[in-house]
């Protein structure tokens, strides 16, 4: 295998040498909550694969060539007669087919057997004693040390197979279920009620390697390494040797782009860096630090850093409305960024770092019926004029292999695990007009707070954390003097999606101590609260 650090040796050599996609998995989406992370956890074995919708014709099937099938299950029963199914052609295209939880009844279904609405829901934990291990479960259960047969799963479900359809036979059950999972092994379909693709089957990983890897026959090419090698051949392929533009935020997806590009093309490169008045504390600093020219890391990016502060703070004065904020923000950023690439003259490309569920997001949300709840502020709106073609590196990518590819390119730990941070950055954070003095006092807090949990070894531990300012003023004694002061709310959460997100259970002790600093520390500050809502109802950010 050809390693990154030497992408010269990939010179010349054509995109399809080293195809990391030839072997690959479709995924059929039927609108489970569970599909992305089936997705993630194929590629995790090695394997490329895509999701598409349920109902994809056999022309688009046909023509990305899978190597095997997974019917995704859904959120409906499919003991209902309006609800989804599978495309019939699905079942006679000679290919390994693997039904995942309604996924397996709707199989069941189509192919002749009986699904009841169980009356019993399952959900969570449960034991499932292998009857019949087929060439699926062959020697994956084996692994326990206890006399009987089992695997540990969990399940999600209402609906139950109570007759098999012709040519199957049960695989696993349980006491509440006869057919927990069922195979017809002259035709390779498979489904299974429960759910591999989670942790907590503990053997779900080994379920989905031996379909992926042993019954579909795909050679594990996707790789870090391999992906690496893929994206750097076909970036030069795309680009040749025009010049491209990259809007650096110093966040993981833009410095994974910045770090691809730079091994790709050099010095053709130019990142520019907006320091927008509205960043974390010191954060121009430590990512021209961590990624710019001169430093002595891996990487010697060409980074402009433009110095915009004044000029969105001063458009920012008394702007109330959040959407109003974001719009100057977006749009103030543009203008900046234009000014930069007039500045290098000739550029030719746009490199954006869209991943994968931006893609699948997008291609679902076509109808754009979705409700516009916050409009997220991305490089996406450049004026026409700009005619800039876009390079999207991590087009294919999950977020948890961007991260991994990061590692492989020498980015640090540091930089691959840092939280979200959103592209108006502290501009939400502060709940009505923006001021120097309250965007001050909001990166102090918020900077405590993420050094405390770093401390405690609770960063990695939350999904997104951070200080939120509240312009209202409330009463305190600090010493013998009261103090009429703001509040700054502390924010944590834990969420795979950042769709939906549950308020971080911080310890009481951990909460104390961060509050305490923020407090004597910063000037203007007199309490500290924490925000113990989810989302739904509430949003992650405060605007
Ligand atoms: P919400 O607040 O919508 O946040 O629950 C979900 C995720 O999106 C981030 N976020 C933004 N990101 N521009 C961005 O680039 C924005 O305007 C924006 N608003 C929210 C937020 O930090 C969280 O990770």
């Amino acid at each position: 295998m050809t390693s990154p650090k030497t992408p010269a040796s990939l010179e010349g050599a054509s995109h399809s040498e080293a195809d990391i996609h030839r072997d690959r998995i479709l995924i059929l989406d039927f609108g489970s909550q569970y599909t992305q992370l089936i997705a993630r956890r194929v590629r995790e074995v090695g394997v490329y694969c895509e999701i598409r919708p349920f109902d994809s014709s056999e022309a688009d099937v046909a023509a990305f060539a899978p190597r095997g099938i997974i019917l995704s299950g859904g959120p409906e029963s499919v003991t209902e007669d309006d609800t989804l199914r599978a495309p019939d052609f699905v079942f006679h295209m000679g290919l390994p087919v693997l039904g995942i939880c309604s996924g397996m009844h709707t199989m069941a279904l189509q192919l002749g057997g009986k699904v009841v609405a169980g009356s019993k829901h399952e959900f969570g934990y449960a034991r499932v004693d292998v009857d019949a291990a087929g060439s699926l479960l062959a020697g994956i259960y084996d692994d326990l040390a206890d006399d009987k047969a089992h695997l540990d799963v969990w399940m999600s479900h209402g609906d139950k197979v109570t007759a098999l359809p012709p040519g199957f036979e049960v695989m696993a059950s349980t006491e509440t279920t006869e057919v927990a999972a069922m195979v017809d092994e002259s035709r390779k379909f498979y489904g299974v009620q429960f759910h591999p693709e989670v942790n907590h089957t503990l053997q779900g990983m080994a379920i989905l390697e031996r379909f992926a890897l042993g019954i579909c026959e795909c050679e594990g090419l996707w790789t870090p390494a391999n992906i690496v090698d893929d994206i750097i051949a076909s970036v030069r392929d795309q680009v040749g040797d025009d010049k491209v533009i990259l809007g650096l935020s110093g966040g993981v997806d833009s410095s994974v782009v910045a770090a691809l590009l730079s091994r790709a093309i050099g010095e053709q490169l130019t990142c520019v860096f907006v320091d927008n008045g509205l960043l974390r504390l010191d954060e121009g600093d430590q990512v021209m630090e961590m990624l710019g020219k001169g430093s002595d890391n891996t990487f010697r990016l060409n980074i402009v850093r433009a110095n915009a502060q004044d000029r969105f703070l001063d458009k920012l004065v008394d702007v109330e409305d959040p959407e109003a904020k974001r719009k100057i923000i977006g749009n103030t950023f543009i203008e900046v960024f234009d000014e930069e690439a007039t500045r290098i003259k000739d550029v030719k490309f746009l490199a954006q770092g869209t991943i994968y569920p931006d893609v699948i997001e997008s291609a679902g949300n076509k109808g754009g019926k979705a409700h516009v709840i916050k409009s997220h502020h991305n490089v996406g709106g450049l004026p026409d004029y700009m005619k800039l073609k876009l390079v999207e590196p991590l087009r294919e990518l999950f977020k948890d292999e961007v991260r991994k590819i990061g590692l492989e390119l020498g980015l640090s730990r540091e930089v691959v695990q840092r939280h979200p941070f959103p592209g108006p950055g502290l501009g939400v954070r502060i709940l009505g007009p923006v001021t120097r003095e309250y965007a001050d006092m909001l990166r102090e807090a918020d900077a405590i707070f993420i050094e405390e949990l770093r401390k405690a070894d609770l960063y990695d531990r939350v999904s997104q954390a951070f200080a939120v300012f509240l312009p209202v003023k409330s009463v305190g004694v600090v010493g013998d003097a009261r103090r009429y002061e703001y509040v700054v709310a502390l924010r944590a959460v834990e969420t795979i999606d950042f769709m939906t997100a549950r308020w971080a259970h911080l310890p009481y002790a951990f909460l104390e101590r961060v509050s305490t600093r923020i407090i004597n520390e910063i000037r203007g500050i007199s309490r500290v609260t924490y925000d113990i809502s989810s989302k739904p109802p509430a949003t992650i950010e405060w605007e």
